[in-house]
């Protein structure tokens, strides 16, 4: 096989130089406004998460998935006002930015409803949606945690923590409740026959 990099002569093919991203003039410095940056974010994630859960709880049937998603909107709720405890922890007044992929998640998760029957399958697919919204959370609030470590700013990080361990615990929920019922009732539902209303 010809490698691609030589050409026939032998001689090495120069790569074209991979373009790197142009910085905004307002970029981030350093860590501190990044991280600053971020909590911007994720409060605009969190707020806009406020306004799509209710949909997916209209959308639900599972009694458990309603009652787990119900929750997890007071939590949610509440995690909007320590962002703003997190944003005056720093003496920052709180600022909200759109969330790209915020907006991508619940998008996606509104095109999984549309593909969905009303019901157990429905579910499952809520289920998925919403637990890609959850490992994003943990992923930003496990980052924030570190940075406000690392920046020195202790009562932000433990709030972050909090709101950390809330989206793990959400996402464990989800999880068992995919486990223990909604999974296998989905596998059931026969293609292309009309679901029972009742057990
Ligand atoms: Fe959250
Ligand atoms: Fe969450």
């Amino acid at each position: 096989m010809a490698t691609k990099s030589k050409s026939p002569k032998g001689k090495t093919k120069k790569k074209p130089a991979a373009k790197t991203v142009k910085a905004k003039p307002d970029a981030a410095e350093g860590l501190r406004d990044l991280f600053e940056d971020e909590l911007k974010d994720i409060y605009g994630a969190e707020k806009a998460l406020t306004k799509a859960l209710p949909k997916m709880i209209r959308n639900a049937t599972s009694e458990d998935l309603i009652d787990a998603l119900t929750d997890h909107l007071d939590v949610t709720t509440r995690q909007v006002t320590r962002l703003e405890e997190v944003f005056e922890s720093i003496g920052q007044k709180p600022q909200a930015k759109k969330c790209e992929a915020m907006s991508g998640l619940v998008k996606e998760a509104e095109e999984i409803m549309q593909e969905t029957e009303k019901g157990v399958v429905r579910d499952a697919a809520i289920i998925m949606a919403g637990q890609k919204v959850e490992h994003y959370e943990i992923a930003t609030y496990g980052t924030l945690c570190a940075f406000a470590r690392t920046l020195g700013e202790e009562t932000a990080a433990s709030l972050l923590e909090e709101t950390l361990t809330e989206e793990k615990d959400a996402d464990n929920t989800l999880t068992q409740i995919a486990l223990s019922s909604i999974n296998l009732e989905a596998s059931q539902v026969e293609e292309g026959v009309e679901e029972e209303s009742a057990e």
